[in-house]
């Protein structure tokens, strides 16, 4: 089954005595630039997983079994920020049977896990590095807010917000009782310090410009970028964008949750480069491995099931499941319109 988003949590009536405890509490761990999100402190980075379960040859693709928390303490890619990119599709808690996360924690629990998994991402990366996090509207306040909190303005901040993306798709969830969700949010965050990988030019589509109105302006720009060509909009939906469910050709079957591959290469060849280093920490079916392994990128990913883990190491090393596409394509919503438009 894919993972479709349950029904809205009810609100739950709250005291007001336990209203101002939180709001004690919150105060107590206000960061200096204002945002109430905790700061966690690591511990040691020191722990037992040093060896990787499943390695390619000359260990160009590592995955580790266990929980991310524990694996990222383990590595000394982790304590000496050398992840140039690091992509993350947590649980969303939403009671999916995953094959051994306990997919239902309390509300506190779940985001406690979140902000220690969050900060070791953050020191996993490199200066400069990448770090896209996959989450659903029910998080993406909470986890925005938190990292927030570790952007102060000033120098020595630790964090920038590059993007807010929303991967669209169309076939949610079916009800009558609210809008039908469409949609989940990739967040793209750069650690500061260093010089960010950006490659517009691997992954451009064609203009709107060009495919509905054939301007001349377009095929004539200056911005560096080809005739014709766009960088993506930050709302991402086209062919192979769908959820992978039904007969999709994608669809490993023991998965409940996988992302499209599209979704991981425009990642991946955006904010990385031949060679670099990535880290997904929520393995699942291996889409990141497998893309980056594809891509020619060093890849490290953690899975809590011992059984997810082979199934997405097989998947590495098995392949994609169809050529990426090297030329754009256009992500239109209207067809060419038959009066094309003059240049000025
Ligand atoms: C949303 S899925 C990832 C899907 C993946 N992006 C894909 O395309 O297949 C989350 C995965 O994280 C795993 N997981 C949950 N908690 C974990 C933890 N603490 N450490 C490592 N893996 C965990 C689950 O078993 C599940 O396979």
């Amino acid at each position: 089954m894919p993972r479709t988003p349950p029904l809205p949590r009810k609100f739950r009536p709250t005291g007001g005595r336990i209203v101002a405890e939180m709001n004690a509490r919150k105060a107590r761990s206000l960061p200096e630039n204002g945002h109430a999100a905790p700061v966690v402190d690591l511990g040691p980075l020191d722990g037992p997983h040093r060896e990787p379960t499943y390695a390619t040859p000359g260990a160009r693709s590592r995955v580790f079994v266990g929980d991310c928390r524990e694996v990222l303490r383990s590595l000394a890619e982790v304590r000496d920020s050398k992840f140039d990119l690091v992509f993350a599709d947590p649980p969303f808690n939403w009671n999916r049977a995953y094959d051994k996360w306990h997919d239902a924690l309390p509300e506190r629990e779940y985001l406690d896990f979140t902000y220690d998994w969050l900060t070791l991402c953050v020191r996993a990366l490199r200066p400069g590095g990448s770090l896209w996090v996959n989450i659903p509207d029910d998080w993406a306040a909470e986890i925005v807010c938190f990292m927030k909190g570790r952007m102060d303005r000033k120098p020595g901040a630790l964090l920038a917000m590059q993007n807010w993306c929303i991967w669209h798709y169309r076939f949610g969830q079916n009800t009558n009782a609210r809008f039908i969700n469409s949609k989940v949010h990739a967040l793209h965050f750069i650690k500061a310090g260093g010089i960010n990988t950006w490659n517009p030019q691997d992954v451009l589509e064609v203009s709107d410009r060009a495919s509905i109105y054939g301007d001349q302006r377009t095929m004539n720009k200056n911005d560096g970028m080809p005739a014709g060509r766009r960088v993506p909009l930050d709302v991402w939906y086209g062919a192979y964008w769908g959820r992978i469910q039904g007969n999709n050709k994608e669809r490993r079957h023991q998965h409940d949750n996988q992302l499209p591959e599209t979704y991981l290469a425009r990642v991946i060849r955006s904010t990385s480069n031949k060679g670099d280093l990535v880290l997904d920490p929520f393995l699942g079916s291996g889409t990141t491995g497998v893309v980056a392994h594809a891509l020619g990128r060093k890849f490290v990913g953690v899975e809590f099931s011992a059984e997810n883990a082979q199934r997405a190491f097989d998947r590495i090393k098995s392949g994609l499941t169809r050529p990426l596409g090297a030329d754009p394509i256009s992500t239109a919503i209207f067809p060419k319109r038959r009066t094309m438009r003059e240049p000025r």
